[in-house]
């Protein structure tokens, strides 16, 4: 009997636009002889509708105003346990979090991607810091900046970052993805408005110290024994990865495998495993690395439990390089999903 896959899609993050065209991407190409798919839209506002109308209206948004096949039991379908497993195609907030991953534990229902805890700490960019500080990882050095504290001592504040990283500085919401509300300071102005422009996503802000680096992408897969594709570099168009060089921008390049020796392509696939595994991660992550271009020195940078996942994301792309093709890659991430739902 074909199983039952709820494709949750959109979402209530700033990577709503972004969600839905990853998911159509898994509608296009998952395997129907295999699964029946229940894709369920989540709007900006948080409610959840079935959607039983065309991809192609998933992708540009106008399914929110498809009343005839847009039906309210969105939710229904996950409470009632009217399908198998659940496939959130959702980035950043509200999706990518635990929030949604703890919706399901609640309901029983098998979830793809790394749990509760996993998600939330790898969402978190202050709290894997926290995590993986233990664990002799390198990540480039860094100040926490709490709202609150801001609005008291903005000063002393700035005086720290100045002493302990000096510019060019890095400025990030904790909870943030496709670089929406970071930005890189070379000097004091921009720091503040850096700052002032990070809180507005959220209270707790990342300052780290910018390296000169190439940024090189690991697909990690699996449960207990996760496996990792071949790593792929990015080439951004801009001054650093930012949305428009990630989105819009044709010039930013993707090089599968990233132009470093077998050698330390094989440190770096062993690296993503390491991390992943300490994270407690499953079924899926991409583990995006900082390589200094001057010391060779590899930083982790941030670890993404639903990377992008058009058929021409780095994700996908990377198993592809790797033999394994897009819809197999959909199938066996929901079985990964059923088989850590048993214990
Ligand atoms: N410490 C750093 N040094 C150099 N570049 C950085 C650093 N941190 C982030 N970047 C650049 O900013 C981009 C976005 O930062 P990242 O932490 O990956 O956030 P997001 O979760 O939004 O992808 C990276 O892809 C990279 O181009
Ligand atoms: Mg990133």
């Amino acid at each position: 009997m074909k199983k039952k896959v709820a494709i949750l899609f959109g979402g209530q993050s700033t990577e709503h636009e972004v969600s839905r065209v990853s998911a159509s991407s898994v509608l296009r190409n998952i395997d129907s002889s295999k699964y029946d798919v229940y894709p369920i839209g989540i709007t900006k506002d948080g409610k959840w509708f079935e959607y039983t109308g065309s991809i192609e209206n998933i992708e540009n948004g106008d399914w929110e105003k498809d009343e005839f096949y847009k039906n309210p039991n969105g939710q229904e379908i996950l409470f009632n346990r009217e399908v198998d497993v659940v496939f959130p195609v959702l980035h950043g907030l509200y999706g990518e979090d635990g929030t949604v991953q703890g919706l399901c534990k609640l309901l029983g229902l098998p979830c793809v991607g790394p749990g509760v805890m996993s998600s939330a700490v790898c969402m978190d960019k202050v709290y894997t810091k926290y995590v993986l500080e233990n664990f002799e990882i390198k990540q480039a050095e860094y100040v926490v900046v709490n709202a609150f504290e801001y609005s008291k001592e903005k000063e002393k504040l700035i005086e720290k970052i100045e002493k302990e990283l000096n510019y060019d500085v890095f400025i990030k919401p904790s909870n943030s993805g496709s670089s929406v509300g970071i930005s890189k300071a070379h000097n004091r102005k921009e720091l503040e408005q850096g700052l002032e422009n990070a809180l507005k996503y959220d209270r707790k802000i990342l300052v780290e110290k910018a390296i000169n680096a190439r940024e090189v992408e690991v697909a990690v897969l699996g449960n207990d024994e996760p496996m990792a594709a071949i790593p792929g570099e990015i080439i951004p168009a801009n001054e650093f990865y930012d949305y428009e060089a990630k989105y819009s921008n044709a010039e930013s390049k993707l090089l599968i495998p990233a132009n470093l020796s077998e050698e330390k392509l094989e440190f770096i696939k062993n690296e993503a495993i390491k991390i992943y595994k300490i994270l407690d991660c499953a079924g899926l992550s991409r583990v995006d690395f900082l390589i200094d271009k001057d010391t060779k020195e590899v930083y982790l940078n941030e670890i993404n439990t639903i990377p992008g996942f058009t058929k021409i994301s780095m994700y996908p792309k990377m198993w592809q390089a790797s033999g394994k093709g897009y819809s197999e890659l959909i199938s066996e991430l929901i079985e990964f999903a059923i088989e850590r739902n048993n214990i």
